[in-house]
């Protein structure tokens, strides 16, 4: 299993540039699927996840091919509606395949997704609202055995903004007959990113990005070249990483709006953030205050940034509390940054982070993509050497993490 060697203490600095964010690019080669023609999805992150993905489509008899850090997918000789257990087990976005093979070929077969160990993650949602557009779903074991005689637009109100559920219903309603309504739908930016690009497809949709999106079904997708949006969680992480060891970085190819609760929780903690152009620049401050974080659905703090916040409050001074209601135990990085001279409690779905002057290095593990990125950069900013074991994880969703970070000044080594 590879693992980071990290010797702490260095301050980054430097510029750094996001990639492509992967939780918008992810559900766009499920939607290349929709088309006989060719869709090219740009500038694609190297991570483990695009590729997990790209392998579900090629499964089925789509065409993939890697042309730089473009991805380029023809499913006209689509052979199979049945998705590869090995592949889908790996991501959770496996179960985006049910919307977009009912809506290429009204069958689906595919295992339970896999995905992050954050805690439950059902898909009742999912499989409720196929259903409402006219979809038979059998769940046999771990399977989910799908079909459609035809898809119709229903009116759906979500008992939450699931992300997921709102990609679903978006690729099986692009070609549904009538219109969908997704009433309390997912506000991500990313949710707008995939609809962008449907409609770049030929699709008609109206209100992503609001809790209120409208599909009105059409008969065919055509191809289309589009370009995902930055990833701001990627960024997020780089912008703490050098809030955390007492730098200054200047951060690239990022969207300020879709990254604010995070600019404001660093202003909080008094670092210097100005904006420019999609450009941030961000210098860090000797005096670290605590903060508070509450993750919800966007726009409210992300919860893919809590763990990575939960380590800059762990070095500043005082009491921080991060609460998370997105999923209720996403903590075990606070088992492992505790081996770090860490002081965190857990108390339900809130983690109370005291502050102290500084983190030991120690040997600890990655359990899931985000608490492997903020084991990083408590490794970054403690004194001595750390050992983060199981990086398969972060390599999920970071293309070339320790390369990035050591242009940053950082002293990480891959072994
Ligand atoms: C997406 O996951 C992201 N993944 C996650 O990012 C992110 O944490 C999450 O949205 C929330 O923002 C991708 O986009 C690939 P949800 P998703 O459906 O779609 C409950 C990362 O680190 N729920 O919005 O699975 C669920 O249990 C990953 O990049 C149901 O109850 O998130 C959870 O509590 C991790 N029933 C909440 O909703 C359902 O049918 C949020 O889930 C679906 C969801």
């Amino acid at each position: 299993m590879d693992k980071y060697l990290i010797r702490g203490g260095k301050k980054l600095s430097g510029k750094i540039c996001a990639e492509s964010a992967k939780n918008a690019v992810l559900p766009m080669i499920a939607a290349a699927i929709l088309t006989e023609e060719e869709v090219v999805i740009k500038n694609c992150p190297d991570i483990s996840d695009v590729k997990n993905m790209a392998a579900i489509v090629a499964a089925l008899g789509a065409s993939v091919d890697f042309c730089e850090s473009d991805l380029i997918i023809n499913s006209g000789k689509l052979s199979s509606y049945s998705v590869s257990e090995s592949f889908g087990k790996e991501i959770r976005t496996s179960v985006l395949m049910l919307g977009a093979l009912l809506s290429r070929t009204k069958k689906a077969l595919i295992s339970y997704p896999g995905g992050c160990d954050i805690g439950l993650r059902p898909i009742d949602i999912h499989i409720a609202s196929l259903g409402m557009l006219g979809a038979n779903i059998d769940e046999r074991g771990d399977k989910l055995i799908c079909s459609a005689k035809k898809l119709s637009g229903a009116k759906l109100v979500f008992p939450f903004p699931s992300v997921g559920a709102t990609e679903n219903v978006m690729l099986a309603a692009s070609t549904a007959e009538g219109t969908t309504c997704i009433y309390n739908a997912a506000k991500e930016p990313e949710i707008k990113d995939l609809a962008d690009m449907l409609v770049s497809m030929g699709a008609k949709i109206s209100g992503a990005g609001s809790s209120v999106i409208e599909i009105e079904g059409v008969k065919k997708l055509h191809g289309t070249v589009y370009r995902p949006i930055p990833d701001r969680i990627e960024a997020g992480t780089f912008l703490v990483a050098a809030a955390v060891t007492g730098g200054e970085i200047e951060l690239g190819n990022v969207k300020e709006e879709n990254i604010s609760p995070l600019i404001g929780k660093l202003c909080d903690n008094s670092c210097k953030v100005t904006v420019k152009n999609d450009i941030i620049y961000l210098r860090s401050s000797r005096a670290r205050k605590a903060f508070d974080v509450i993750t919800g659905p966007y726009p409210a703090f992300p919860t893919d940034m809590q763990a990575i916040a939960t380590v800059l409050a762990a070095v500043s001074e005082g009491v921080s509390v991060i609460e998370d209601n997105v999923f209720a135990n996403r903590f075990c990085h606070a088992h492992e940054l505790a081996k770090m001279g860490a002081e965190i409690t857990l108390c339900g779905n809130k983690a109370i982070v005291r502050g102290v002057q500084g983190l030991c290095g120690a040997e600890v593990y990655a359990h899931d993509l985000r608490c492997g990125a903020a084991l990083v950069l408590a490794g970054l900013a403690a004194k001595g050497k750390t050992i983060v074991h199981d990086i398969k994880y972060i390599e999920r969703g970071y293309a070339r993490f320790e390369e990035k970070l050591r242009s940053l000044g950082a002293d990480i080594v891959k072994k």
